[in-house]
């Protein structure tokens, strides 16, 4: 990946900042100081370093529009993948990996917001992140409607602009078979450095049990894909039916751990 060495080098800025225990030594305050500065001018740095070429960023507006009039064009209830309340796989992974009330967790397009806004329920820091607006103000009334506060950002989940180490646990659910074929490195990697160290992350991603082809994996080609990066914890595949015409739809649902 053209950006992998600055990537590593920044993510082991922040790791070094995360690990760092608040010390009241005035000189350890200054240098704690000192190396937060750095992380954060890091951050800033990997956004400029980052910063997408034409071409690219044509590549962005394409997918933006295509999903942007998807929206644009469907009731927020008649999406395919709509669901009622939030992902099950998700509720039991949280519930199942006690994951400690008041951690950052980010929920990758995140669509219309429905696990944002659980995750902030249950005492969560939530961000949805997501390329539609239109999918992102439906969100934001989602959880105004919930009485919940989650952070909302447009953005490119292939290019993510978060400090190094910011999460706890990434939830994709329907993300990563959407990014295309040769964005798959830059999407693992940049999960890997806005997670924190042994930080979670769910994906769940078409089958290869479903009929098409092109963005469908077994379950090895999914973990392959996340492999250098993260190991595989657990795994399944589960069943969706799409809102409307109850088509089923199979997908992988695979928790990772982010290597060291
Ligand atoms: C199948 S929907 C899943 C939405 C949500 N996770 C859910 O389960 O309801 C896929 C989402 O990915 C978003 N998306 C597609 N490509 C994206 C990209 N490159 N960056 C950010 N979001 C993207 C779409 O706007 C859409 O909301």
């Amino acid at each position: 990946m053209i950006f992998s060495g600055k990537v590593i080098s920044l993510e082991a800025i922040g790791r070094a900042h995360l690990l760092k225990p608040r010390s009241r030594n005035p000189g350890m305050a200054l240098l704690t100081r000192a190396r937060r500065l750095l992380v954060r001018a890091g951050g800033a740095l990997y956004a400029r370093l980052a910063r997408p070429t034409p071409e690219e960023r044509r590549h962005q507006a394409a997918v933006h529009r295509r999903w942007e009039a998807a929206y644009r064009a469907t009731p927020a209830s008649l999406l395919p993948w709509e669901r009622e309340g939030p992902e099950p796989e998700l509720v039991r992974v949280v519930r199942a990996r006690r994951l400690p009330r008041g951690s950052a967790v980010l929920d990758v397009a995140c669509g219309q917001g429905r696990d944002a806004v659980w995750l902030a329920s249950q005492g969560y820091r939530a961000t949805g992140l997501d390329i539609s607006e239109t999918a992102l103000a439906r969100a934001r009334e989602r959880a105004r409607a919930a009485g919940v506060r989650a952070r909302f950002v447009r953005g490119n989940a292939w290019r993510l602009y978060f400090r190094p180490g910011s999460f706890s646990l990434v939830n994709d659910r329907g993300g990563f078979h959407h990014i295309p074929e040769d964005h798959r490195r830059e999407y693992v990697e940049g999960l890997a450095r806005v997670l924190r160290p042994r930080g979670l992350l769910l994906v769940q991603a078409f089958s290869a049990r479903n009929p098409w082809r092109g963005n469908t994996f077994t379950r090895a080609e999914l973990v392959g894909h996340f492999a250098p990066r993260f190991e595989a914890l657990e795994g399944r595949e589960v069943l969706h039916r799409e809102a409307v015409t109850r088509e089923p739809v199979y997908l992988w649902s695979v928790l990772f751990r982010r290597r060291g």
